[in-house]
C-alpha cells in the first residue's frame, strides 16, 4: 500500500504512516501562471493500492488537490484508491436549506468518486444522508467509543449528557449509552444569521444542580457550544464540559472558550489544533482508530 498525505497535519500523518506501515508516496505540485494547479506523482503506482490521507484545513484549495491526486492515481493504474478524509469538508451543507443553494456534501462525494476514489473513509460525518446516492461509497467511522472511553477520565454516570441541537441527538444519546448515563437533555438551536447560534429551549432530563457534558460532532466558531453552556448554567447546571470529534476552532473560538464557563473540551486530533491556544483542551488521539481502519480496508 502506498500512502499520500497533504502535509497539513504532520503529527497525525506520521502516526498513520508508522501504524499502517505504508510506503510513503510523494508528489510534485505547482501552480501555473494562470492560477491552474498541477500535480505529478513521484513514483510508479501501477498495481498498488493507494491511500490519500487528507486532513483538510483549507477546503477551497485542498479539495482540488485531492481530486487531482485521486485522478493521477487512477490514470496511473493504482488498483484501489481510498480517500481517507477525517474531517469531511462541506458536510454541513447536506440539504437545500434555502432556495438556490447546492447540496455541497453530496457534490463532494460525487467529485471524489468521479475522480476515481473507490472508497471514502471519514470520521463522524455530520450527516451520512447528505451524500445522497454516493453514501454507498462512504465508510463512516463512529467515534462514540473513542470519545466515551476518554471521557471516563473526567466524568461518571451521574453526569447529564446534552445534545446542543437536533443534529447532535443521536450522537449524544450513543455517548450516554456507552457511559451508562441515564440522564440526557436536548437543546433546540436556531441560527438567526449564518454563523450565529441561539438556544431556544431544553427538553429531556433536568440539568438543575447537575454536571453536564455537551456532545457535538464539531466545534467551529464555538458559538453553539458557548451559547449552549451559558443556557445550561442559567438553567442551574453546576459544571459544564464538552466533547467533539472535529475541533475546527475558527476565528476566536479557543480564546472565547478560555473565557467561557466551560471547564474542559475533549476534541480528537482529526484536525491540527494549536494546543497552546486553550488550556481547556484535552486531546483525544484518533490515529490508532484511523490506522486500524486503513489497514482493514486497504
Ligand atoms: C451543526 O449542526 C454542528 O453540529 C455544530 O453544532 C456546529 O457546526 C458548530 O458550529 P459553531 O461552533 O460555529 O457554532
Amino acid at each position: 500500500m502506498i500512502l499520500y498525505t497533504l502535509e497539513t497535519h504532520s503529527i497525525l500523518e506520521k502516526e498513520i504512516i508508522k501504524k499502517t506501515q505504508a510506503e510513503s508516496g510523494s508528489f510534485f505540485e505547482k501552480v501555473f501562471n494562470n492560477g491552474e494547479y498541477y500535480v505529478k506523482l513521484n513514483q510508479e503506482v501501477k498495481g498498488k493500492k493507494a491511500v490519500i490521507f487528507s486532513v483538510v484545513t483549507e477546503p477551497k484549495d485542498q479539495v482540488m488537490k485531492i481530486l487531482f491526486l485521486i485522478n493521477a492515481l487512477k490514470s496511473n493504474k493504482a488498483t484501489k484508491i481510498i480517500l481517507v478524509i477525517p474531517y469531511y469538508p462541506y458536510s454541513r451543507q447536506d440539504r437545500v436549506h434555502e432556495p438556490g443553494e447546492p447540496i455541497s456534501a453530496e457534490l463532494m462525494a460525487g467529485l471524489f468518486h468521479g475522480a476515481g476514489a473507490n472508497k471514502i473513509v471519514t470520521l463522524d460525518i455530520h450527516n451520512r444522508r447528505g451524500l445522497g446516492k454516493f453514501k454507498k461509497y462512504l465508510l463512516n467511522i463512529d467515534t462514540t467509543e473513542l470519545i466515551s472511553e476518554n471521557l471516563k477520565k473526567a466524568i461518571d454516570s451521574s453526569w447529564v449528557v446534552v445534545a446542543p441541537d437536533a443534529g447532535a441527538k443521536k450522537r449524544a444519546s450513543s455517548v450516554a449509552k456507552h457511559l451508562k448515563i441515564k440522564k440526557v437533555a436536548f437543546l433546540k438551536k436556531t441560527r438567526p444569521k449564518p454563523g450565529q447560534a441561539k438556544i431556544l429551549e431544553i427538553s429531556g432530563d433536568s440539568v438543575k444542580d447537575e454536571k453536564v457534558i455537551i456532545i457535538d460532532d464539531m466545534i467551529d466558531t464555538g458559538g453553539t457550544l458557548i451559547k449552549a453552556a451559558n443556557f445550561l448554567r442559567e438553567r442551574g447546571a453546576k459544571q459544564v464540559m464538552a466533547a467533539c470529534t472535529h475541533g475546527i476552532f475558527s476565528q476566536n473560538a479557543l480564546k472565547n472558550i478560555n473565557q467561557s464557563v466551560i471547564m474542559k473540551v475533549f476534541a480528537t486530533d482529526s484536525l491540527p489544533i494549536n494546543q497552546s491556544g486553550s488550556g481547556k483542551l484535552v486531546n483525544v488521539g484518533c490515529g490508532d482508530l484511523l490506522a486500524k481502519t486503513i489497514k482493514k480496508y486497504a
